[in-house]
């Protein structure tokens, strides 16, 4: 197993990775102020990883809530049930959640456990790739709301992270890679060694290999962990975690949520993103196309769906986080491992962009 830890001060928190860590009692009690415990999974998860959480919690006023599977539940219908559930148990505010499965639960019970009695302790064990490398680190937490992706949410942080590797031999192969999305993200915005290093191994970690995938988590952990203790709550810095992230909310909101995986949607974000950082001048052609071959070699879409016309982007794209006094801001390259947030980008070379992708698009 390996150890990372979350430097927040008397915040800071344990991220444990490693096979088989999800049924060890020893690495949730610590956690876990008082008897009650509410598990949040879903429909899918439930069935594999449910049994083994409830025993490492024996001796716990244990109960579960199952919500239905899908990004499209992540809203705030969800949350309610969850309060309905922990009301309905009498859970008091010194009960712990404990979020299991995907990214969806991770922010849904990550923000219902900020919200309840006005914030109880909450425990991340994703079971996704892309949870295990990217959501479940670092106290994003929310839902969306029809006009926004990640529109209603709050800064809230775990008290640990229990990544359990083994848990993705179970992943659909669509959601593997749309993890290796986010972890491709690292290498481009801060990491170009580990972007060679993945240019190297994408096989491996597309065919499940232990140590490659093992590797692949701890570095991105690492990276993540690293700007989430430099700028927790996104003042600077940690806006660079949403390269093609501005792009892809617009394409997973304008083809309605469950559509296109967020992966998928950050992958083609992260090539547009990189194609208008070329069109610039800041980004060479030849990183441009490593770029692409890397993303389509990691089984993702390298270019938006076609029935998302330019004026669909911008109308999206301004329901974004990053748009501060009415200006758009912009995650873009200037080489690999190397990126900015910026809005001094000219207006008529995203507008050149959003046309080549129209022609290029799915
Ligand atoms: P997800 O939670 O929908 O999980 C993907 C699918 O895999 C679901 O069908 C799920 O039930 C299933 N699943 C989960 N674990 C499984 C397992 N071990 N075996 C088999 N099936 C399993 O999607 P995701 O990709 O994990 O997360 C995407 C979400 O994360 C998005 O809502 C995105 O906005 C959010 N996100 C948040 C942050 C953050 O910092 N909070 C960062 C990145 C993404
Ligand atoms: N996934 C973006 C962040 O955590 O800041």
């Amino acid at each position: 197993m390996q150890t990372l830890s979350v430097e927040l001060g008397d915040r800071r928190y344990p991220i444990y990775i490693g096979a088989g860590l999800i049924g060890r009692p020893e690495l949730y009690r610590p956690h876990i102020g008082a008897s009650q415990v509410m598990i949040v999974t879903n429909e899918t998860v439930a069935p594999l990883y449910l049994a083994p959480v409830r025993k490492a919690l024996e001796g716990f006023a244990a109960a579960e809530v199952i919500l239905p599977d899908g990004e499209q539940y992540k809203n705030l219908a969800t949350l309610n049930r969850i309060f309905d559930e922990l009301l309905g148990h009498r859970f008091s505010r010194r009960c712990t959640l404990i979020a299991l499965g995907g990214g969806v639960i991770g922010d849904t019970a990550g923000f219902a456990a900020a919200c309840y009695q006005r914030g109880v302790p909450f425990l991340q064990v994703p079971t996704t790739l892309l949870a295990q490398v990217d959501s479940s680190v670092g106290g994003k937490t929310g839902v969306n709301h029809p006009l926004g992706k990640n529109m209603i949410g709050a800064f809230y942080q775990p008290r640990c992270v229990i990544a359990d590797t083994a848990s993705l031999d179970t992943l659909p192969e669509r959601e593997l890679s749309a993890g290796i999305a986010e972890v491709i993200k690292y290498g481009l915005i801060r990491d170009p060694e580990f972007f060679l290093w993945l240019e190297r191994h994408m096989e491996q970690l597309r065919q499940r290999d232990r140590v490659a995938l093992a590797f692949a988590i701890e570095r991105s952990c690492r990276n993540k962990a690293e700007v989430v203790a430099a700028d927790e709550l996104e003042a600077g810095q940690r806006a660079l975690l949403n390269l093609g992230h501005t792009f892809g909310h617009a394409i997973e909101t304008g083809m309605g949520y469950g559509e296109w995986l967020h992966g998928e949607a950050v992958a083609a974000g992260m090539c547009m993103a990189a194609h208008l950082s070329r069109r610039l001048g800041w980004l060479d052609e030849s990183a441009e196309t490593r770029i692409r071959a890397l993303v389509e070699r990691a089984g993702l879409p390298t270019d938006p769906p076609a029935s998302i016309p330019p004026e669909g982007f911008l109308r999206l794209m301004a329901v974004d986080k990053k748009v501060l006094e009415g200006r758009l801001r912009l995650v873009l390259l200037r080489g690999i491992g190397d990126a900015v947030v910026t809005d001094a980008f000219d207006a008529g070379a995203l507008d050149a962009t959003l046309q080549h992708f129209s022609a290029a698009g799915l």
